[in-house]
């Protein structure tokens, strides 16, 4: 099972969304589409490192960043919140340079350093 995202339509649709918020500062909707996004890509990125997809995984990571930056100018700037969130973009980066050196033990450590932030940003959320 490939290539079930269409990156393009799915950045265009946020962008469009984003657009169409206005001045509003936290549209609900958008947010939970990117986090899904996220969800998603998440997943993806460990089917690519079970196969052994560096390829794959370079396109899941820049799309990841995409989000990220999308979920970042609109996300609440608590000091715990920004930690993760400055965490998991190091991670993403530590996984996009260990793709670019074909590095797949560098690449599924930066995956496991992912995935915590991922749930220490929800404890965060859960309880501020
Ligand atoms: C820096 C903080 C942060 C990180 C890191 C983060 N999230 Fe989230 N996540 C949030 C926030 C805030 C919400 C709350 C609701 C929302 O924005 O939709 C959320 C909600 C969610 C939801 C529920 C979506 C919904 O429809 O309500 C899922 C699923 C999710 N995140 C998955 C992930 C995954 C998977 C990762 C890691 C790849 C991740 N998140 C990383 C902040 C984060």
């Amino acid at each position: 099972m490939r290539a079930s995202l269409m990156p393009g339509v799915v950045v265009a649709s946020i962008a469009i969304a984003l657009s169409a918020s206005g001045d509003e500062p936290t549209p609900p909707a958008t947010s939970s589409v990117v986090m899904e996004k996220k969800s998603e890509l998440s997943q993806d990125m460990l089917n690519a490192l079970m196969h052994n997809d560096l390829d794959r995984l370079e396109r899941d990571v820049k799309l990841m960043q995409v989000f990220t930056r999308l979920e970042a100018m609109y996300r609440s700037k608590t000091p715990d919140y920004q930690e993760q969130l400055k965490k998991f973009q190091a991670a993403l980066s530590t996984m996009s340079k260990a793709v670019s050196e074909k590095n797949e033990k560098g690449a599924s450590e930066a995956y496991v350093d992912m995935l915590q932030t991922c749930i220490r940003c929800h404890r965060i959320i859960r309880n501020p």
